[in-house]
């Protein structure tokens, strides 16, 4: 292992590395991860210097707070390898704000921006060859943090650990996508963590969205839980609507996550001409386009999905399939995303970084 110290990392190469053994043409998302990873421990009130190391376990104590209250966040990106092999990352800034904003919501410690942005761009250098080119092709960075304090008593921790892992992706869904709309179980409350990135939220969506998978449906479309009448987001991504030709999706809430995806298929629609209103829709409305053939489209928004038609879904004793059509907003909208991020278009949006 070869390690180095700049004033503001500390780096130990893997003295081999793995990449030869991947089989890049067939990536299960979030199954394969890179050689190194970044971690940096906050103690004793302060954050510690980070460190690029070989990928490799963590050893905690059984008692350590993570485990027992689940005080961690997330953030999902991606980096993006353009035709002369330079690596892009998309709208970094974003994530790296959310994730304090969660971190605030969590009760943990914000992590600095040279900690969070400086270690992901050396750790993408040093990654470099883990980025593919080719369209739906990236590397998917999972920066998180975790309280890594000892001890069962129910407060804050006062140690945390932040890492960032990277994994080269290739797409999150491999299968036409079906939903069920939620009428009993809810994803986040009013005053709750629903904005937030955190772990539990996604905690809390695995047994309803089992029950869904049970029935054939890969997702749930999550309703306002007073009163599971207004549509918003679903368990891995935001949510668009196309009644005629007007695009719909919810506005962020306490509740709903304010996604990356999400606020740039809105810019980029607009840019378009596309009609775009940023509202609730109510399940009501839905049924109704459903059954009166105005309801175009569906597709779901996220960083892992990118950008996923909805090809039917379930209310109650109803389901609708929603007709494939040529030309669709989804695709088009994808397209335009994917051009800007892959530099084959020009970004005059500002959304991309280069390493
Ligand atoms: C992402 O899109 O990056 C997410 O965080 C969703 C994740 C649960 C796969």
């Amino acid at each position: 292992m070869e390690s180095t110290t700049t004033s503001d990392i500390e780096i130990m190469l893997s003295s081999q590395s793995k990449i030869n053994e991947v089989d890049f043409e067939n990536l299960t998302f979030g199954t394969v991860f890179t050689d190194h990873m970044l971690v940096c421990d906050f103690k004793n009130g302060e954050w510690q210097k980070p460190v690029i190391q070989p990928y490799q376990p963590f050893t905690l104590d059984p008692s350590t707070k993570v485990f027992h209250y689940g005080q961690a966040i997330f953030e999902g990106m991606k980096a993006y390898k353009d035709e002369q092999g330079d690596v892009w990352m998309f709208r970094a800034n974003e994530n790296f704000n959310r994730f304090n904003k969660s971190a605030i919501r969590l009760a943990m410690p914000e992590v600095p921006e040279e900690v969070f942005m400086g270690g992901l761009r050396k750790l993408l250098h040093i990654e470099k060859d883990w980025v593919r080119y080719g369209m739906g092709r990236s590397l998917y960075i999972r920066p998180y943090m975790i309280a890594t304090g000892e001890g069962v008593i129910a407060q804050p921790s006062s140690e945390y650990k932040f890492v960032i892992i990277l994994s080269p992706a290739k797409s999150y869904y491999n299968q036409e996508v079906k939903v069920v709309i939620a009428n009993h179980y809810s994803r986040a409350a009013n005053g709750g963590i629903g904005a937030a990135k955190a772990a539990g939220n996604y905690a809390g969506q695995f047994y309803p969205t089992k029950l869904a998978v049970e029935k054939g449906f890969q997702q749930i479309i999550w309703t306002d839980d007073a009163t599971h009448t207004k549509l918003e987001e679903a368990g891995t991504m935001n949510v668009f609507f196309r009644i005629n030709n007007t695009l719909i999706t919810a506005p962020t809430s306490e509740r709903i996550l304010d996604g990356v995806t999400r606020k740039s298929l809105i810019d980029l629609a607009k840019r378009e001409g596309i009609d775009v209103e940023v509202r609730s829709l109510l399940v009501d409305e839905l049924l109704n386009a459903a059954k009166n053939g105005t309801l175009k489209e569906i597709f779901g928004a996220g960083t892992a999905a990118v950008i996923n038609p909805i090809v039917g879904f379930a209310y109650e004793d109803l389901y609708f399939d929603l007709p494939k059509i040529e030309n669709s907003m989804a695709m088009e909208l994808k397209d335009k995303l994917n051009k800007i991020q892959y530099k084959l278009a020009e970004d005059t949006f500002g959304w991309t970084e280069k390493i």
